[in-house]
Formats: C-alpha cells, sequence, structure tokens
C-alpha cells in the first residue's frame, strides 16, 4: 500500500488454486489473530476431513446440509461477515462524527435491515419501496434515511417528509423545486444536500460509473454553489449537506479522495457566503476482489478508503455520512445450486446448474466475475467448462471457459460473492420462482425469505373472462 491508496488487481485463476482453500484456513487462523475481535476475511471456506476430502462452509455450517434442509437454488449469508464488515467501518470511525447508511439497493432482505439498524446503521435508498422497507424492518431507523435517486415522484417525496428522513439527496434544479413545493404543502421543513457531479473517472464497469459529467447523475459541482444560495431563502428547505458518489465497484482509493477534495471545496466556498452544511455524504462504492487473487485485506482497504476520505475533509468539522452497499454484503454471500446436466457441444463442456441468469444476472449484465467452488471437491483433473443457467438465453451464463475441478450431476456448487445485487436484483424471467434465503450466524442457519411458488407469482395477474 502506497501513500493511502489501495489497488487489488484481477487475474484470472488455475485451478491449482483451488487448493488455497487449504491455505485459506491457516491463512485465515494467522489473519483472525491480528484483527481485532472475530473478523473473518472469507466466509465460505473449505475445511478438510481425515480423508482429505474437502467439504465448502459457511462459517460454521457445512453447505451440502443447508442445500438438503433448504433446498436449490439458495441464498446464503453469513450474517457474522456482515456485521465484521459494519464495525470495521464503525470502529475506524469511532473518533468522529458519522453515520454509516447502508444502501439498501446492494440485499433488501429485510431481515438484514433488521439487524443493521440495531448495530446503529442509517439506510440510503432510492424509492419509495425501500423507504417501505426500512419502516417494516426498522420503523425507529426511518429518521437515519437518506433518499437518493434521480427521477423521485411527488408521491415518494411526501412519503419521505412524513416519515421525516434525515436528507433528501437532491439531483437537480428541477427536483430541488418539487421538493419545495412539496415540503410547503405539508407545512414539513426538508433537510437536503445536493447531490453533486464532480466529473471524477473511477475505473470500473461503464454500467456503474457514475461520477463523470456525461452521466444521469447529480448537478455539475460547478452549479452548486449558486443553487445553495438561492435555496436559502426559502422557507421550507434546510440545506444539510452535500453529497457525491461517484460509481460502484471501485478497486482504488484515489478516485474517492479526488471526489472529496472537490466536495471539501464546495464546502469551504459555501462557509464563506454564509451558509455552513453540517454533513457530508461520501456515497458508496468501495469494491471487493471478485478474483479473489490478490490477497484482499478488507480492514486495510477500508483503512485506506476511510483515510483518504478524512484527509480530504481535513478540518473542516462536518458529521461524514457514507453509503456503502456492496462492502458490507459482497462477500457475505453465495448463491448455492446443484449441477442438474453436463454436456458437450462441439468443443465446449457446459455444466448446467438449477441457478440461472434471473436469480444471479451479474455475469450476463456485467461481465462479472464470479468464483465458483465445488461444494463437496472430487478429486481428478481440472476441465475448462461454461457454468450456465437453464433459461433461454446464451446471456444465462455464471462462468466461461472457466477451469474447475469436476463435477458431476446432481453435485453442488456456490457461486460466491454473491451477496450483494444478486437476489436484489433477481427476477422471474422464464416465470421461475426466486430461491429461499438463509442467514448463518454462529452455528445457526435461520431462513430469512421463503422460496417463492407459483401461487406467488400468478396472484398479480388478471385472466380474462
Ligand atoms: N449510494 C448510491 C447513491 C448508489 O447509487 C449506490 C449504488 C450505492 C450508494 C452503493 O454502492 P456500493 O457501495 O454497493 O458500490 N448492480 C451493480 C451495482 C450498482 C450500484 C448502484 N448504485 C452491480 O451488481 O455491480
Amino acid at each position: 500500500m502506497v501513500g493511502g491508496a489501495f489497488v487489488f488487481c484481477y487475474r484470472r485463476r488455475s485451478v491449482a488454486t483451488y487448493w488455497i482453500g487449504a491455505v485459506e484456513i491457516v491463512a485465515q487462523k494467522v489473519v483472525r489473530k491480528q484483527l481485532p475481535g472475530k473478523l473473518q476475511p472469507r466466509p465460505f471456506h473449505y475445511k478438510f476431513s481425515a480423508s482429505r476430502s474437502a467439504a465448502l462452509y459457511c462459517g460454521q455450517r457445512s453447505m451440502a446440509p443447508l442445500a438438503a434442509e433448504y433446498g436449490t437454488p439458495l441464498y446464503v449469508y453469513s450474517a457474522d461477515h456482515i456485521l465484521d464488515r459494519l464495525q470495521l467501518f464503525q470502529s475506524s470511525l469511532a473518533e468522529r462524527d458519522h453515520l454509516i447508511c447502508y444502501a439498501v439497493k446492494a440485499n433488501s432482505a429485510l431481515a438484514l435491515l433488521q439487524m443493521l439498524a440495531r448495530r446503529g446503521a442509517g439506510f440510503d435508498i432510492v424509492s419509495g419501496g425501500e423507504l417501505e422497507r426500512v419502516r417494516a424492518a426498522a420503523p425507529d431507523a426511518l429518521n437515519r434515511v437518506v433518499f437518493s435517486g434521480a427521477g423521485k415522484t411527488a408521491d415518494e417525496i411526501d412519503l419521505a417528509l412524513e416519515a421525516g428522513i434525515f436528507s433528501f439527496h437532491v439531483e437537480s434544479e428541477a427536483e430541488l423545486e418539487v421538493l419545495a413545493g412539496r415540503a410547503a404543502r405539508l407545512r414539513r421543513k426538508a433537510r437536503f444536500s445536493l447531490r453533486v457531479n464532480p466529473d471524477i473517472f473511477a475505473e470500473t464497469h461503464p454500467y456503474i460509473s457514475t461520477g463523470m459529467s456525461e452521466h444521469k447523475f447529480g448537478i455539475p459541482i460547478a452549479q452548486a454553489r449558486r443553487i445553495y444560495r438561492a435555496a436559502r431563502s426559502h422557507r421550507w428547505l434546510t440545506a444539510h449537506g452535500v453529497s457525491v458518489h461517484i460509481g460502484s465497484q471501485i478497486s482504488s482509493a484515489e478516485p474517492f479522495g479526488a471526489a472529496m477534495t472537490r466536495v471539501a471545496g464546495l464546502v469551504r466556498e459555501l462557509r464563506k457566503d454564509g451558509i455552513s452544511l453540517p454533513c457530508v455524504d461520501a456515497g458508496g462504492g468501495l469494491g471487493i476482489d471478485y478474483e479473489r487473487a490478490s490477497g484482499f485485506d478488507p480492514a486495510a482497504v477500508a483503512e485506506a478508503y476511510l483515510r483518504s476520505i478524512e484527509q480530504a475533509l481535513e478540518g473542516l468539522n462536518v458529521r461524514l455520512v457514507l453509503e456503502p452497499g456492496r462492502f458490507l454484503v459482497a462477500q457475505a454471500g453465495a448463491l448455492l445450486t446443484r449441477v442438474l446436466y453436463v454436456k458437450k457441444n462441439g468443443r465446449k463442456t457446459f455444466v448446467i446448474t438449477d441457478a440461472g441468469m434471473n436469480d444471479l444476472i451479474r455475469p450476463a449484465l456485467y461481465q462479472a466475475w464470479h468464483e465458483i467452488v465445488p461444494v463437496q471437491r472430487r478429486s481428478g483433473r481440472a476441465v475448462t467448462v461454461d457454468v450456465v443457467g437453464p433459461v433461454c438465453e446464451s446471456g444465462d451464463f455464471f462462468a466461461r471457459d472457466r477451469s474447475m475441478p469436476p463435477v458431476r450431476p446432481g453435485d453442488l456448487v456456490a457461486i460466491l460473492d454473491a451477496g450483494a445485487y444478486g437476489m436484489a436484483q433477481s427476477s422471474n424471467y422464464n416465470s421461475r420462482p426466486r430461491p429461499a434465503e438463509i442467514f448463518v450466524q454462529d452455528r445457526k442457519a435461520r431462513l430469512i425469505r421463503r422460496r417463492e411458488e407459483m401461487a406467488d407469482l400468478l396472484a398479480p395477474e388478471i385472466e380474462l373472462m
């Protein structure tokens, strides 16, 4: 790590590295000794039996019996791991006034929201629906909600005003006018931050990069000062902060620091105008190492990230709000699926699983890499396969030309790092009921969402008479 920056790079893996399972267990023991509390860098890991066969575990629970009990496809989350990640942020920021607003869009399971709210987290929402989720899971946390999004409707704004949320993140002048009008009508003060667009390049997939002038998000930072000044005279608006979110799955601290430096400049300019903003919201976006190749150390990554933000804000004495999604939940989750068939078409070998792109769309949508491992390892030579689902599209794949240990029909495989934007982006495409979800905490496994049934899919529909 150099100058507070972290960079983790991506490499393709050979099958030999699957033996990393063994090394990982030892490494985890070593790392755990060095980290505070019981931080576990990897919730999914292999355990070896006396016969040297390896079985995949989530925390202390073996994955195979979970599949037998709850069926497949199944989302399995380590609740312990999520709490560890939250704790990482909270303890690093213990010395300063801060609020962690978990980005609900990453994984909006009610049990997860409840668990995070109990640990003091707030929430970043982007719709009236997400507001209702927070209300259902943790009504006491409504005053810790920030509302982002470029297209809020008047109804959604009313809902959030009535709920008394912490702050609106306003993304255009037109939206600020609507907010002012609704606040006046309801006679409720609206606390707002302008979400500024700092025009910063964050190296990530183009679909999830949001902080450049060509993107739809935010207000050009150069216009913000004028808008804050104009809003000052509005009786029902209170300027409460400034927010920024430059993208997602960002693997270096630099762009965060650069964006914050611009934001800090704006805060200083506004002070000269007599406008003193109490909060700065740095958004989310901190990435993880999907490719698991580079000795990723979450504590060091979080620390470098926070340091780059805090350095930029030095001397400003503002409350720091963060909106992490992926970093808290991605590595805590795996999609457990069963192999239905293994077949050859020409030179290609396809492993067809009972999970499909409707259950996890990230590989199809962002060409995302997810590590895929057998739950029970078989001996034998590695094979190069495409791991695909049953959905009727060639885009329905989890991995292409991937070197994997051999698998057979009936075997279980786990698609790792699927805790963020997995279930949250799932659909019923091909009329496929969505998977069940479970939490693993200590030795206990708990169902947090039952598997959908066809009746759930058909319920809203109206047949012709
Ligand atoms: N705050 C705002 C305003 C956001 O738009 C987002 C994510 C976050 C926070 C949380 O970002 P995170 O910490 O999770 O990177 N579906 C894509 C990711 C989309 C991210 C959208 N915005 C994926 O699967 O990679």
